[in-house]
Parts: structure tokens; C-alpha cells; sequence
């Protein structure tokens, strides 16, 4: 790389991570632009510093010269400039070198140049060919020739999100890299669609499409998945079936332990399942049927006791009759037969592992799962949400270490289930699950991308364990300070861009990326069914109205 081509000007001042430079000629402060690259020649033979423009300024300094009455104006051109790296011409065999690391900070009055054109390409292909098998996700804004590739192994690693307006292009970007990794053989990841949106999907390589269960799927297919009540730990299963706020909620909640404890040990007592017998408590996954546990509790509801003047009431009769209506009525909801559906494969031992061969088989052509959340009802989506996300987690747990292979969980529309402000029970649960897999998960082989239109409403916690962001285009003051607030501090301005990206360009930040980049991201080969509509022309066109009636009978059925 020649550096006498651009020198732009002198280092003034020096702080940690940030210089200014006083830049020589005008004209020079008018052509560069906040991101470009800059090369400061550094003290060490053979390394140069590299760092980011962050801040263009023209500075007035009045100067009263003695004797004189007016104070000249002097002019002062500056630019601020972020300390990124170092680039080494060479280490052993390799040329041209970048490092994520600072070995001196530039001298004052050392030359500054700015990458450009040829050198500037060459320099981003050096920054992108650090990895051997990168994870190639777009060209990057400022030199449109080079590709902008990720280190595939850090982005999983250290959790990702992916965040933007509505509109931005998130889904798009998840879909190029669902299709950049299904060219992997062994690829192993699962993806929560809450619309149906990445159907289309399912024509790539080691791709498979899963759904929930609807109100009209009675059968079972091989892309159905039904999530049997007894696969609900016991808080969750409270959760959804006991009211808080009924005065006799403690002891129904009490009936209703014992009852499951004393179901689940009849069944591993009909199975001969001594060695489950020994150690299982009530979050055990094992099958159960629920009627039994109906039973027991109607039973107590209504059972009478001897008393000093005949039979009297048991000490809970009464006591549990509403808990048992709200009991049939949730195993009367159509839209929940996915959870209490009376298919008797269901209640089979071996269920359990076969859904999660469903969850986290890889080869043979299956690999990223996309599971088609849109016929969960909306107001226990967290609990589903967060029941698969537990059951990956432990399973992924209990494998034996030289077995595990590693999954990535993505999630669409985060701020759905992994939200910052809880309202209820359903989401607390869900949620613990997540926070788990963000904390716990990169020992396990569990990698989490967090995808959401509103960072602002999703989890902190969560957020945080992040180490690699895409950021697209956020309009939102909230949103934006979320970002800005987790970008690392010595990128000062960078999170500035946010508002001004175009749609399918990205902020990326971590790891991942040598470089903190503006990236503009591929176009994937097949896309989700998330186009936007264009309304004006649509408007424009000779249509007529066809699809009401059907909507309205979709709606009743609940069923497209
Ligand atoms: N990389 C890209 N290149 C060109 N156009 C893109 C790109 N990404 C997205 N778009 C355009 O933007 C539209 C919306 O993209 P996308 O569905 O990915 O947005 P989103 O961020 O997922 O929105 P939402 O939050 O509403 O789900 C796409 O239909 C497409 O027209
Ligand atoms: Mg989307």
C-alpha cells in the first residue's frame, strides 16, 4: 500500500482510542466523509494505525495579537479520528496483516492518509480474508468492489442481533445468511416465524419447514409439531392453567402438583422405567394423561368425609370447581390443540425424543428448521416460544460433550416474546428461557440471534450478552440509544449513521467483523414473502375485490 499518494494532513492531539488531525488543504476537508479510513503512520517500522473517521470540523480560534485591536481569525481544520487497529506489512509468511489491537498510539505531527479507490479495496479484502471460511454477508458501502465477509465462528459464538425499522430489511438479512450457512453440510440451526413469512425458504439446501400445530391439524405429519401439556415444566402448566387471582388458587395449585406427581409415577411404573422412578420430580417430561388428572382433582372437589354427624364436606370441596372449568375449557380450545390435542401417539414415551430429533436433527437434508409460529394464539406465544427454547437447551445440556453439535436458535420478532417489560406469567417463563440460552447457552453449543424491529422493547439482559450487532436503518430516538448505548464507546459517532442507512444496509459492530462496517447486504436468492407493498401503484391498477369471504372463513376456521 503507498502512502505518499493521500496524506491528508498531521496528527494534532492524541487521547485514548481518538486523534484529530489537522488537515492541511481545504479543499481535502471538503471531499472526506465521516467512516472513511484512515492510515497514521505509526512509530514501529512496518505497522501503520488504522482508524475511523468519526467527526469533520471547521474550528474559529480567535487570536488577539498585542498592539492590535481586532482579534484574528484562525482557521482550523480538523478531523477526529477513532483508533481501530494496527495493519503489519508482515508477520512470518503473511502479508498486510490487521489486528484488532493497538500496539502504540500515534505521535503527534505523524502523517495521516486516507484510503481510497485501489488501496482502499485492497485493504478491505485484507480485513475480509482473515477468515478462511468467512461468512460472506454483502459488499461494504464504501468500496462497493469488496466483499464483506464475517468470521462465521465469532458471530454464533457470542450471540448476534439483528435489529431495524420495520422495512429495513432484517428478514432479508437473515434469509442471506440461512442461505450462505445451508451451504454448510452440517448446518443445525432453528428458526422462529411468527408469520409464515420465510416459507419460501424451504426450497434451499438442508432446509426444512416445521410448523405448529393449528386448530384444524389433527393428524400428525412429519413438519407438524404438537407440544404435548406434559412437556410443560410445572410452573409453565400453572401458568396457563391456574387464575392468581382466585382465593383458593394455593390449594388448587397444591391438588394439581399432586395429582401430576402421582399421574406421571403410574405411567413410569406401567413402563418399568425404574431408574427415571428413582430420580423424577414433577418437571420431568413424562407423559401423562391429563383426564386422570381431571379426574383426581373432580374427585376431591366433590369427595365427603366421615364427620361426628354423618358424612361432611372434604376439606377442599367447592375448593377446586373453578380450576376445573377453567381446566376443560383450555382443553376445549381449538386454538390450543396443539398443546392438549387427544392424539394418543401423543402420549407415547418415545414422543419427547422424537420431537426433538424434529428440533435438532441435522444432514440429511434437514439442518436450518423453520417453524411456522402463525396459528399460536398470540397471548401464550411466550410460553411456546419459550417451552421450545428450554427443551433445546436441555437437551443440548444433557448430550454428551463429544455428541453436541452446535445449534444457532434464531429469533424473529423478538420483542414478542423476549420482551423488556414483562406484563404476565406466560412471558416471565418464556423469557427465562431465553436469558438462560443468552448466559448459558455458548457452553452448550447454543447460539442465540436476536432479530427485532423495537431493540427498545426487548430484553436488556438478553441484549447485552450480545457480541455481534447488525443494525439496519432505526428511525426511532429510543431504539437508536439502545444501540448506541450498546455499541462499544470508542466508536463515538458510528451509531450517528443509524437513521440515514438505506434499506438492507447495516451497521455491523463485534466480533465477527474486523472493521466496525457500513455494509450493504446481498440480496438473498430467495426471499421471504415480506415484500413491501407498493400502495400508489396497487391503487392504480383495474382489480376487483375477491378474497373477503374467504378471509372471513379462514378467521372462523382459523385456518388460511
Ligand atoms: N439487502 C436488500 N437489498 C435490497 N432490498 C432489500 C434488502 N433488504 C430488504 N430489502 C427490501 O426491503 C423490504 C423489506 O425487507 P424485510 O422484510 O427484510 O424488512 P424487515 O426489517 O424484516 O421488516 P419487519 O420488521 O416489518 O419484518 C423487502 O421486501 C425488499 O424490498
Ligand atoms: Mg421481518
Amino acid at each position: 500500500m503507498k502512502e505518499e499518494s493521500t496524506s491528508i494532513g498531521k496528527v494534532q492531539s492524541v487521547d485514548t482510542g481518538n486523534v484529530t488531525v489537522l488537515i492541511s488543504d481545504e479543499n481535502i476537508l471538503n471531499s472526506v466523509q465521516v467512516n472513511q479510513i484512515i492510515l497514521i503512520r505509526s512509530t514501529k517500522t512496518g505497522e501503520k494505525i488504522i482508524g475511523l473517521i468519526s467527526k469533520i470540523l471547521r474550528k474559529a480560534i480567535s487570536d488577539k495579537i498585542e498592539g492590535e485591536y481586532e482579534p484574528e481569525q484562525i482557521i482550523e481544520n480538523v478531523i477526529r479520528v477513532n483508533l481501530v487497529g494496527t495493519l503489519i506489512k508482515k508477520v512470518g509468511v503473511e502479508k498486510n496483516i490487521f489486528k484488532r489491537t493497538l500496539n502504540t498510539v500515534p505521535s503527534i505531527d505523524a502523517d495521516c492518509f486516507l484510503l481510497q479507490g485501489k488501496e482502499l479495496s485492497e485493504f478491505m479484502t485484507t480485513i475480509s480474508s482473515n477468515t478462511e471460511n468467512p461468512l460472506r454477508v454483502g459488499t461494504y458501502t464504501i468500496s462497493e468492489e469488496s466483499q464483506a465477509n464475517l468470521d462465521g465462528n465469532k458471530f454464533f459464538q457470542r450471540h448476534a442481533t439483528i435489529v431495524g425499522g420495520t422495512g429495513s430489511g432484517k428478514s432479508w438479512t437473515v434469509a442471506t445468511i440461512l442461505e450462505k450457512s445451508t451451504a454448510l453440510k452440517s448446518v443445525n440451526g432453528v428458526l422462529f416465524d411468527l408469520h409464515g413469512e420465510y416459507k419460501p425458504l424451504e426450497k434451499l439446501d438442508n432446509t426444512q419447514l416445521l410448523k405448529i400445530a393449528g386448530p384444524s391439524d389433527d393428524g400428525r405429519t412429519p413438519n407438524t409439531i404438537f407440544l404435548p401439556y406434559w412437556l410443560l415444566s410445572y410452573e409453565e402448566i400453572e401458568s396457563l392453567l391456574l387464575d392468581r387471582s382466585d382465593t383458593n388458587a394455593p390449594n388448587q395449585s397444591r391438588k394439581l402438583f399432586d395429582s401430576i406427581i402421582s399421574a406421571k409415577k403410574a405411567v413410569l411404573e406401567n413402563l418399568g422405567k425404574d431408574e427415571v422412578l428413582n430420580n423424577f420430580t414433577v418437571e420431568s417430561p413424562i407423559p401423562y394423561n391429563l383426564n386422570d388428572v381431571l379426574e383426581d382433582i373432580e374427585k376431591e372437589d366433590t369427595k365427603m368425609v366421615p364427620g361426628a354427624r354423618g358424612d361432611k364436606q372434604g376439606p377442599l370441596f367447592g375448593k377446586l370447581t373453578r380450576f376445573i372449568q377453567r381446566l376443560r375449557s383450555k382443553q376445549t380450545d381449538k386454538r390450543l390443540n396443539f398443546l392438549f390435542s387427544s392424539d394418543s401417539e401423543l402420549q407415547n414415551y418415545e414422543y419427547f425424543s422424537q420431537l426433538m430429533k424434529n428440533l435438532l436433527d441435522f444432514g440429511n437434508n434437514k439442518g436450518i428448521k423453520i417453524i411456522d409460529f402463525s396459528e399460536v394464539p398470540s397471548d401464550i406465544l411466550p410460553l411456546i416460544t419459550g417451552l421450545i427454547g428450554r427443551l433445546i437447551f436441555s437437551v443440548q445440556q444433557w448430550m454428551e460433550e463429544d455428541k453436541r453439535h452446535p445449534v444457532a436458535v434464531f429469533c424473529d420478532e423478538a420483542h414478542l416474546y423476549i420482551p423488556s417489560n414483562i406484563k404476565g406469567g406466560y412471558e416471565e417463563k418464556g423469557l427465562q428461557s431465553f436469558e438462560r440460552i443468552a448466559k448459558e447457552g455458548r457452553k452448550y453449543g447454543i447460539s442465540l440471534v436476536v432479530i427485532s424491529q423495537r431493540p427498545a422493547d426487548v430484553n436488556k439482559t438478553v441484549l447485552s450478552q450480545c457480541g455481534n450487532f447488525v443494525a439496519m436503518r432505526l428511525a426511532n430516538p429510543e431504539d437508536q440509544n439502545v444501540i448506541k448505548r450498546l455499541f462499544p464507546d470508542s466508536l463515538g459517532g458510528f451509531a450517528d449513521l443509524l437513521p440515514i442507512l438505506d434499506v438492507g444496509e447495516a451497521l455491523i459492530v463485534g466480533d465477527a467483523s474486523l472493521l466496525p462496517s457500513r455494509v450493504l447486504i446481498d440480496k438473498p436468492k430467495i426471499q421471504p414473502k415480506s415484500a413491501t407493498v407498493d400502495f400508489w401503484d396497487e391503487w392504480d391498477t383495474n382489480k376487483k375485490s375477491t378474497g373477503i369471504t374467504d378471509a372471513v372463513e379462514a378467521l372462523r376456521k382459523q385456518q388460511k
